[in-house]
């Protein structure tokens, strides 16, 4: 046995303890680890004669994959057609965002299926399921948090569906450490791969994320993991994404849009109008955008709020929006237009509760806050996107045709866009070409 330091952000060892990861830069993630020493290095000459099967791929006929279908028809969208089979699925999310009960909707009556918490007790789960309805006459419930133990019960019921919730409440007894930390996080995982390999389950692992928005434990996790689901949102608010980060069978531009419910998430399926009710037409200081959310177009509305500095140094925050992103449309702002905001606090509030870091909300960041800065409002019906580079310039930004089609259909009769798609012919919408930041004054009134 040998102590290392683990980071428990990106995996780097080390040999002595330090609040900083060298690595990554972090603080405060370094936690003791155990590990086995490697075995002496083999000598090359050695190695020659280890026997080795070479696989001729050309040889081997299209397979077909059997996916197993859950009891929720967008989460199988999602991760690709249904859960294939000796996979371990990863979904992450904070606590409270509505991880349990998802997994609770996936149950379905024809997958031989074994569901452990280690969180929650029998009839907690029992009263979730009573409450969204759910048939559980192929289901076996165990609460446990030992490994060992878990495994000894998948070695008796063979299920075809195994749900974790969470690795975070497991320990396994070869392993030093409390429940939650790196090792026990790593172990655990590895030994639900094997076993998941070994029987040819599907696995869903729940992990929780932390406070940056990162899973929980070491990125190794994320290696193991054939897909990684991320369930996002704000949980004061209805409506969450569900998003797949990394997926092994199947692409990582499907998404869900979620409303939870009283009786448990159901998919949305005309994203882009969940905010039309709640946007503020004539307001000074709003912008409205439409981003891409995998394949479809969600409507947003960018809200900035621009007072004057009490103290030296002015403030900018923002709420569902990089703060980084801010200052830097604010350095362009202030220095290719006439917009004085260093004397200026700046607020950027993302309405619906999403946060979103899409390139595209750039135009309508830069908007808002010339609206609140002059005091007028953008011209009415408008939508506005694109990128700004750091000249000023208004760059293009992936699926503009889709985007505007969406528009139209939701009734809005101007479009501000990037003057790179002046080729674009749709007719039912004005389009507005801007080629850098400063043309976005002439669109208040
Ligand atoms: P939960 O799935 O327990 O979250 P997590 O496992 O991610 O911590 O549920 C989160 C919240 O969802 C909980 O506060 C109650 C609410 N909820 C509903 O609004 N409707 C429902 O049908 C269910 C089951 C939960
Ligand atoms: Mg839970």
């Amino acid at each position: 046995m040998k102590i290392v330091y683990s980071c428990s952000k990106c995996g780097a060892q080390f040999p002595k303890w330090s609040g900083k990861c060298l690595e990554c830069g972090a603080w405060g993630t370094l936690d003791k680890e155990s590990i086995i020493e490697n075995q002496k290095d083999k000598k090359v000459e050695e190695l020659k004669s280890v026997k080795v099967d070479f696989v001729d791929l050309s040889k081997i006929k299209n397979i077909e994959i059997h996916k197993l279908k859950t009891g929720f028809s967008c989460f199988d969208k999602v991760i690709g057609g249904g859960l294939t089979p000796s996979s371990l699925i990863l979904l992450g999310g904070e606590p409270g965002i509505g991880k349990s009960t998802i997994i609770s909707q996936l149950i379905n009556e024809k997958l031989n299926t074994l569901y452990i918490s280690g969180e929650e007790n029998s009839s907690s789960v029992k009263s979730r399921f009573d409450r969204l309805g759910i048939k559980i006459n192929n289901l076996k419930f165990v609460s446990e948090n030992n490994i060992e133990i878990i495994i000894g019960a998948i070695l008796k019921l063979k299920p075809e569906f195994l749900i974790i919730d969470s690795i975070q409440t497991l320990y396994s007894n070869e392993v030093e450490g409390e429940a939650g930390g790196i090792s026990q996080v790593r172990a655990c995982t590895v030994k639900l791969m094997e076993i998941t390999r070994k029987f040819n389950m599907a696995t869903l692992i729940i992990s929780h994320v932390n406070k940056s928005g990162d899973l929980a434990g070491p990125k190794t996790m994320e290696h193991l993991v054939d897909c990684v689901l991320n369930l996002e949102g704000d949980r004061l608010h209805r409506f969450r994404i569900l998003r797949a980060v990394k997926n092994r069978f199947g692409s990582t531009d499907e998404t869900a849009i979620l409303e939870m419910t009283k009786t448990g998430f159901q998919e949305v399926l005309n994203p882009s109008k969940i905010y039309l009710s709640s946007i503020s037409k004539d307001a000074k200081g709003t912008a409205i955008t439409a981003i891409m959310e995998g394949t479809q177009v969600l409507m947003l509305e960018l809200q900035a709020l621009v007072t004057k500095t009490n103290f030296g140094y002015p403030k900018r925050a923002t709420s569902g929006y990089d703060q980084k992103r801010l200052e830097l449309l604010l350095a362009v702002l202030s220095s290719k237009t006439n917009l004085n905001l260093g004397a200026y606090d700046v607020y950027i509030n993302l309405t619906g509760g999403f946060s979103v870091s899409d390139r595209s909300l750039d135009l309508a960041v830069c908007m808002s806050i010339m609206s609140a800065y002059y005091d007028k409002k953008v011209q009415d019906n408008t939508i506005v996107f694109g990128e700004v580079g750091l000249s000023g310039e208004i760059r293009s930004v992936p699926k503009t045709k889709e985007r505007i089609k969406e528009i139209i259909s939701l009734g809005f009769k101007n479009a501000i866009i990037p003057s790179f798609e002046k080729s674009i012919e749709i007719k039912g919408v004005n389009l507005e070409f801007v080629k850098n930041i400063e043309e976005l004054k002439k669109f208040l009134v």
